[in-house]
């Protein structure tokens, strides 16, 4: 994490903030106006109520994310789908077993920033933190994200998303009558973040990806109160158990597709222990904003790219899934008639939770910009022809009213035997253009 930051210091993408700032509301929006403007991250040096610097927009920008993976700008999904492909190979253990860190403090949750985010938030939030938890049965362990509800020292209350791994390790626990042990890790390395974003099968280790794209173990040490691993560069560590059999109110929170989700019956986290490193940096994430969105985007894209290409079909080129990751803008090189056809028909397969729109487009459209692929959709042929409504199909797991079922798919690509009517125009000369050597400054 330190050196993560030090990079982007050094590459003039850190924004430096030392005037105090109030974890209520006031650090959010601070975060969501250097959003609006650009894609740097942010430290802030001087949080009221707390001792540690915040870090935050680490990944809201898809140049960093392709950086931290070695892929060229347009080019994530074929390398995310290298590094899947040789993480399945690898033979290799994923973590290394060192001792805890020499500089390891123990304290109390309350000494951690306490951030709210929304206006009608329940209360302040831990939004960052990736859980580690094995399965019961097959004692394989898991990282993923959940957002946990800051009660009191003792306990956080856990909304589990019923997909997600570490829901059904807890259901399996809780069927034996027992609590399910976790770990938080709050401000872990990019390739440990980068892994706990991907769903990957639930027999597999996410460390091992994590290991793959870092290209070596992870060093990782025994928790003292609980019976997991956790990397050893982890800045903040939270272990605890998720009761079983017991709900309490959680919520309202102001989540990733832009409304709050109501109060509700959720999972109670018992804290056991909380330690953090010599100058621990917190990482805080605006849930739905580029940062929490990018990374999920990216590997959501990325996973139904290599479905397609696992399916055999020829021509794919790149897959986005902007401005949401509920959306789906696969680009292909057309060829044959029928062939985006095919193309969503397949996609639809990749995953049923996200892709509700799924859009195919030549390769001349700039996939991440749903402008020009909505201008191709409407330029390109009939609007009529080219749309598939696909009725009744379930939505995501949170959907009681089924606002989420039904799916669209939309061909966007110009016809195949009339390339030659839709060249772009283009104006000579424009990419050499300086206007300061045209219009003078007042
Ligand atoms: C920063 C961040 C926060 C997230 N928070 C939540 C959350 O609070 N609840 C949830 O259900 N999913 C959340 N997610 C999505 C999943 O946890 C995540 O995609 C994870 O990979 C699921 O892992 P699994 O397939 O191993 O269960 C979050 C993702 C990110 C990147």
């Amino acid at each position: 994490m330190h050196k993560y930051i030090n990079q982007l210091a050094a590459n003039d993408q850190l924004l430096i903030v030392d005037r105090e700032v109030d974890p209520l509301y006031e650090l959010a929006a601070v975060t969501k106006k250097v959003q609006d403007q650009g894609d740097q991250a942010i430290r802030f040096n001087n949080v009221k109520g707390t001792n540690f610097p915040i870090v935050s927009n680490l990944y809201g920008s898809r140049r960093r994310l392709c950086d931290l993976i070695s892929a060229p700008i347009d080019g994530f999904c074929n390398t995310w789908t290298e590094i899947l492909s040789k993480t399945d190979a690898s033979t290799t253990a994923p973590t290394q077993k060192v001792k805890p860190p020499v500089d390891l403090v123990a304290g109390k949750l309350s000494e951690l920033p306490l951030i709210t985010y929304h206006e009608k938030d329940a209360g302040p939030d831990f939004t960052s933190a990736s859980f580690r938890a094995k399965d019961p049965d097959s004692v394989v362990p898991n990282l993923s994200f959940h957002r946990s509800m800051y009660v009191n020292d003792q306990e956080l209350r856990i909304r589990l998303g019923s997909s997600h791994d570490m829901a059904k390790y807890q259901k399996r626990a809780e069927e034996k009558g027992q609590a399910l042990e976790a770990a938080l890790l709050i401000g872990v390395s990019p390739e440990i973040f980068l892994a706990a974003c991907t769903s990957i099968p639930l027999a597999s280790n996410e460390l091992q990806l994590a290991a793959t794209i870092a290209g070596k173990a992870i060093d990782s040490y025994q928790c003292e109160t609980v019976d997991l691993e956790v990397p050893a560069t982890t800045q903040i560590v939270i272990e605890g158990r998720i009761l079983p059999n017991e709900l309490r109110k959680e919520g309202p929170f102001g989540e990733f597709l832009g409304y709050y989700v109501p109060e509700g019956d959720n999972h109670v986290f018992e804290i056991s222990k909380v330690s953090w490193r010599k100058d621990a940096l917190f990482h805080s994430v605006l849930c739905g904003s580029a940062e929490d969105l990018s990374v999920l985007e990216a590997v959501t894209a990325a996973r139904t790219y290599k479905h397609l290409v696992s399916a055999g079909l020829p021509g794919i080129i790149d897959v986005s899934c902007s401005p949401a990751f509920m959306n789906t803008t696969i680009k292909i090189d057309q060829q044959f008639e029928g062939h985006a056809r095919q193309v969503l028909m397949t996609a639809f397969g990749a995953g049923m939770d996200y892709n509700r729109a799924c859009f195919v487009v030549d390769e001349d459209i700039d996939i991440t910009n749903m402008n020009e692929v909505m201008w191709a959709y409407l330029t390109r042929g009939r609007v009529d022809k080219r749309a598939m409504i696909l009725d009744d199909i379930p939505g995501f797991y949170r959907d009681p009213h089924k606002d989420y079922w039904g799916r669209i798919g939309i061909d966007a690509t110009m016809p195949i035997d009339r390339k030659d009517e839709f060249i772009r125009k283009s104006v000579p000369g424009v990419d050499d253009i300086d206007l300061q050597d045209y219009i003078k400054s007042k």
